[in-house]
Order: C-alpha cells, then sequence, then structure tokens
C-alpha cells in the first residue's frame, strides 16, 4: 500500500503487505523515497508528526477504559438507543455494504475509524479488497488491532490526522466515516480530504448524528456541544456535504441518526 508522507507531500512510502496481516506481529519502522522515517508498533503505522489540541469529546478517545469498552458497551446499541427503535449493528453493516459495494480490487478507508468496525465489516464482505483504517488515537488503534486479529481480518492500521491524510490524491474507490463527522474540530477540511483521497465516482457513506427536534434532547446536545460534538440539521450537513463537492446521492434519516451515500 503507498502512503504520501506526512512532511513532504511528493514522498512516497510503501507499507509491506505483512504490515496489514495481523495474525503476525510486525514492529520496525519505515522510509519514505525522501529518508524521512516511520515507526510502526505492533502493526499501527505511526504517522503522527506532531499532535495538535484535542477537545473533550476527543481527549476521551485517548483513554483505554474508553477504547476497551466503546464496541461491546456503546457502538453495538447506539443505534437502537439514538433512533428510538431496534437498530442491530447487523443492520447498519448491510447498509454500508449494500451502498458501498466494496470490489474485490477495491481499496477502501475507514476514517476515524475508532475500533474499525466499518473497516471490518467491508474486509468481510469483499476479503479481497484492501482496507486502510485511520484514526489518531491510538488506544481505538489498538483495539482495532485486537478486534480484527480475532476476526482474523487484514487491515491498514495507521495513525494519522484526517485533517491532513497521509495518501496521494484519487487514491481509494470508498470512504466510510461512522459518527466521526459530530466529533471533529474541522469538518469541512476532513471533508475535503475525503474528496481528494477518492477517486473520480467514488463512493462515501457517512452515519452521522443530526439535531434533534426535542427540547430536551436539544438540551443534552448543546451541552455535548460544549464538550466539542457539533450537530447540525440536514439541511445544514448537506451544505458542507456540498461545500466539499460532493453530489448526494441516497440518504435517510431514523431518530437523530443520518446515513448520507455521496458520490465524488
Ligand atoms: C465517534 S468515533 C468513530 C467511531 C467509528 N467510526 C465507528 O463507526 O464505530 C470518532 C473517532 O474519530 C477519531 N477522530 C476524531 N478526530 C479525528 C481526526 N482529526 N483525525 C483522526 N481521527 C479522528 C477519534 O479518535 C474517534 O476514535
Amino acid at each position: 500500500m503507498k502512503l504520501r508522507s506526512p512532511v513532504n507531500d511528493q514522498a512516497e512510502i510503501t507499507l509491506p503487505k505483512q504490515v496489514s496481516d495481523l495474525q503476525k506481529q510486525f514492529t520496525g519502522t519505515v522510509c519514505s523515497s525522501r529518508g524521512d522515517e516511520y515507526n510502526i508498533e505492533n502493526n499501527i503505522v505511526d504517522l503522527i508528526t506532531q499532535q495538535k489540541e484535542f477537545t473533550l469529546a476527543q481527549s476521551t478517545n485517548h483513554w483505554t477504559l474508553t477504547a476497551t469498552l466503546y464496541e461491546d458497551l456503546w457502538r453495538k446499541r447506539s443505534l437502537s438507543l439514538l433512533t428510538g427503535e431496534p437498530f442491530p449493528i447487523e443492520k447498519e453493516k448491510e447498509l454500508l455494504i449494500d451502498w458501498v459495494n466494496p470490489k474485490p480490487d477495491g481499496l477502501y478507508l475507514d476514517v476515524g475509524c475508532s475500533t474499525a468496525l466499518y473497516a471490518r465489516a467491508l474486509k468481510k464482505a469483499s476479503p479481497k479488497s484492501t482496507i486502510a483504517a485511520i484514526d489518531f488515537s491510538k488506544q481505538m488503534l489498538t483495539e482495532a488491532r485486537l478486534k480484527a486479529e480475532a476476526d482474523q481480518t487484514d487491515l491498514y492500521l495507521i495513525k494519522a490526522d484526517a485533517r491532513e491524510m497521509p495518501f496521494f490524491g484519487k487514491t481509494f474507490d470508498g470512504v466510510v466515516m461512522g459518527g466521526t463527522l459530530n466529533e471533529l474540530s474541522d469538518e469541512l477540511k476532513v471533508l475535503f480530504e475525503c474528496k481528494r483521497v477518492l477517486k473520480e465516482g467514488g463512493v462515501m457513506f457517512v452515519m452521522h448524528l443530526i439535531k434533534s427536534e426535542y427540547w430536551y434532547a436539544r438540551l443534552m446536545q448543546d451541552s455535548a456541544e460544549w464538550g466539542g460534538l457539533q450537530f447540525w440539521t440536514v439541511d445544514e450537513s448537506n451544505k458542507l456535504f456540498e461545500r466539499a463537492d460532493f453530489t448526494i446521492e441516497e440518504q435517510f434519516t431514523k431518530g437523530i441518526v443520518c446515513f448520507t451515500k455521496l458520490s465524488a
């Protein structure tokens, strides 16, 4: 897999395929074509050269406890709680696979992957595809590695900032982003990056939370905004997608959960 150096956007980094084989531990360094070097520890490639400040919400994702409990305790139940009706994780994965339709030779990216739920689902649906997953939390990537190893799923796990993605333009056939939009500090910059790394006609799957219509739920969202989360109406988030030059192909909302299929 080819990456773009985070310090020199002309320089290429080639990741050996073994890095994605999570059944075998890989620790070492990789070097860009201009000589800058990066660590790979237990298959996680670290491309963060300068850590930016985190919001409170982002900081909690750097706690080992959050990373350990996130998927099993929260994520698997979250859509049923947020939509107000039974919404099993399998239904979300079905929609993901239906809209992204991963090809055997395709290259896909999970942005702000946390424990790489979407990345694992894509790889399971299309075992010959290549999947990269990025997050700036080492703790989340460590948990993603454990879960992918248990599922016998090969993934490239990369510690990187979604505001400056370490990929060349038009690399991916699809980009997926589950719940991350609400947590970003610079959502438009990240959407521009998603558009840049997608091939022409590539697809982007976004699941995000919208502003509630109910005053009591709005009160909770307002206090979460204080911690760094953001919520938009559907129209407001659609404007963001359009500003990043995406076309909205499909969309539906249930409760405060919005699923959108975008094309580049
Ligand atoms: C709500 S969680 C996403 C969950 C995951 N996509 C899922 O579907 O279960 C948001 C994740 O985005 C990561 N994140 C937030 N801002 C980021 C950024 N600028 N670059 C990389 N990761 C980021 C956080 O560390 C966190 O793990």
